[in-house]
């Protein structure tokens, strides 16, 4: 492995175990789909639970961890309790091109920290499949306003442990201020709403439409 791929993942890693909880947490709840990715960055831990895995990112870094497949590979192998080879790829670009990848194709869409992923690789995710967002950067509160998703369920964090909860719904997502939430407002701002309730993220299904 390059030192740069070991150092690279270090710092990722440096709550370790951290988002391997949480991709496992989201795994029991989705069972094993294929998955896209988008402003991975070199957070691989998606790949220590599901087979199938598309990383999206266009920082120069991010190209150079990946151009180490055996260093990523060696990093996946070491962390995966499925014995069988995981499947990954990297798309060096950004997410808002037209991404080499058919649409309807995978199964879960990964929106953490990295922008309106939701908005611009929706046509990527089957219906039926997920959406994980988080809020920061407002891809959650963009996917509440969405027509395509529904909200399905919502990922609490305590004390480095994951939960996923579909009861109680109604009471998340709601503005701390009254606030009407467009689009427009979200893409301005692109730090998202403060709700009354602060979970770590949110599980929407697509429509099947
Ligand atoms: C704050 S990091 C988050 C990384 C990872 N999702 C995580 O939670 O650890 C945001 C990443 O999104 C990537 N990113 C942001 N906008 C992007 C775009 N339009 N296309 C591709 N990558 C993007 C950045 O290059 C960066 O690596």
């Amino acid at each position: 492995m390059n030192e740069l791929t070991r150092r690279l993942w270090e710092e990722q890693d440096r709550h370790s175990g951290d988002r391997l909880r949480l991709f496992t947490t989201i795994g029991v709840f989705t069972g094993d789909t294929s998955v896209l990715y988008p402003g991975s960055f070199v957070d691989v831990a998606a790949s220590f639970v599901f087979d199938s895995v598309t990383y999206v990112d266009n920082d120069r870094r991010a190209v150079r961890f990946f151009s180490d497949t055996a260093g990523v590979d060696e990093i996946i192998s070491s962390h995966r309790r499925n014995p069988y080879k995981a499947e990954w790829r990297f798309i060096p670009s950004d997410y808002r091109t037209e991404l080499d990848l058919a649409d309807r194709c995978v199964g879960l869409l990964v929106s953490l920290y990295a922008g309106f992923v939701s908005e611009q690789c929706t046509r990527y995710l089957r219906p039926g499949g997920w959406l994980l967002a988080n809020p920061s950067h407002g891809d959650a509160a963009m996917a509440s306003i969405d027509p395509r998703y529904r909200l399905a369920a919502v990922v609490s964090a305590r004390a480095g442990r994951y939960t996923v909860t579909e009861g109680d719904l109604e009471s998340y997502m709601i503005p701390k201020r009254p606030t009407e939430i467009t689009v427009e407002l979200l893409r301005e701002t692109s730090r998202g709403i403060a709700y009354t309730r602060s979970p770590f993220a949110y599980l929407f299904q697509r429509e099947n439409s």
